[in-house]
């Protein structure tokens, strides 16, 4: 395989996937992030942005993503404004455009955007000139999350080339997984996807990624297992109940035996602990869960700095 070198040059001013991404942007992103996060003491990077005003526009729930880009945009010195949907004109029915055209013309130059309808972020691109950050949209997208996750597995195993990393449970429903599933081909992983049949059927085919029949064989040999939140929000129609899960596709110690003895769990939260993976193992010390959300702080800066063009 040829390797290409970490991309010195920039041109993108816009977050939305990380399908668009190369090995060498991705990789520039990571060693970016692990810079920022060595310096993010002596707050070397403070002053980077301070020309910014970073808006949160969060549809849906989030505490590690908000929080976290939050921290991240002030780390580097942008301004940052909260839209508070409950306490907004949203409520009085005003448009997801309104609503964002609005935000430009106070003042904001980066939207964060999180959606529950797949797609906003790109609206957000079409009809305003901020850059735009998707954190989050419906099924399709969580880019920053799945960077996070790849700095965390690079971390923990070094290189990602030929390493077997097992994404299990509610894969149709979780755009976490269908970033990730980009960027850990890209980075060189075989990614195995495994859970209830009607949360997993569609990835039959697609290129480095296996479907594997049971818990047993998603398992066999990996070397990383992201377990998924059940999105009870959006899996109700697929009538796979929780206990069914739970006896056929939860990670416990006697489970996680069947992969390699040294292989490491994540998740990228929020957890329902006892449902995707007991308490044991997600507090244990093969868990990167703590570390995932260590590194989305450091991750979201660098991106900030790059979409910009500060770094
Ligand atoms: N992983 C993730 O997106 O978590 P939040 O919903 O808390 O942001």
């Amino acid at each position: 395989m040829t390797v290409e070198a970490p991309s010195r040059t920039w041109s993108q001013r816009h977050l939305l996937d990380v399908d668009g991404l190369s090995r060498a942007k991705i990789e520039r992103i990571l060693d970016l992030a692990v810079e920022m996060r060595e310096a993010r003491a002596s707050r070397e990077y403070r002053s980077l942005l301070e020309t910014e005003t970073v808006g949160l526009a969060f549809y849906e729930p989030s505490t590690r993503t908000r929080v976290s880009f939050e921290l991240a945009a002030k780390a580097l010195g942008a301004t940052t404004v909260d839209l508070h949907l409950a306490g907004s004109s949203v409520l009085k029915g005003e448009s997801l455009v309104d609503t964002l055209r609005t935000l430009e013309r106070t003042g904001v130059t980066m939207l964060v955007l999180r959606h529950g309808a797949a797609g906003a972020p790109h609206l957000a691109v079409r009809t305003t000139g901020m850059h735009v950050l998707n954190a989050g949209d419906g099924t399709h997208a969580h880019p920053t999350q799945a960077l996070l996750d790849a700095l965390t597995l690079r971390d923990a195993l070094g290189s990602l080339d030929g390493r077997t990393v097992a994404i299990v449970g509610d894969v149709a429903h979780s755009r976490v997984a269908r970033s990730n599933l980009h960027a850990l081909r890209t980075l060189g992983a075989l990614v195995r996807v495994a859970g209830p049949t009607p949360w997993v059927n569609e990835f039959d085919g697609w290129p480095d990624v296996e479907v594997a029949p049971s818990l047993a064989e998603a398992l066999d040999g990996a070397d990383a297992v992201m377990t998924l939140r059940v999105q009870t929000e959006r899996a109700t129609k697929d009538a796979v109940s929780l206990d069914d899960y739970v006896r056929d596709w939860r990670l416990d110690d006697s489970r996680m035996s069947l992969a390699n003895p040294e292989a490491f769990i994540l998740h990228p939260g929020p957890t329902n602990e006892g449902v995707e993976l007991t308490a044991a193992l997600a507090n244990g010390p093969r868990t990167l869960i703590g570390r995932q959300v260590e590194n989305g702080v450091p991750v979201r800066m660098a991106v900030m700095a790059l979409l910009t063009g500060a770094a």
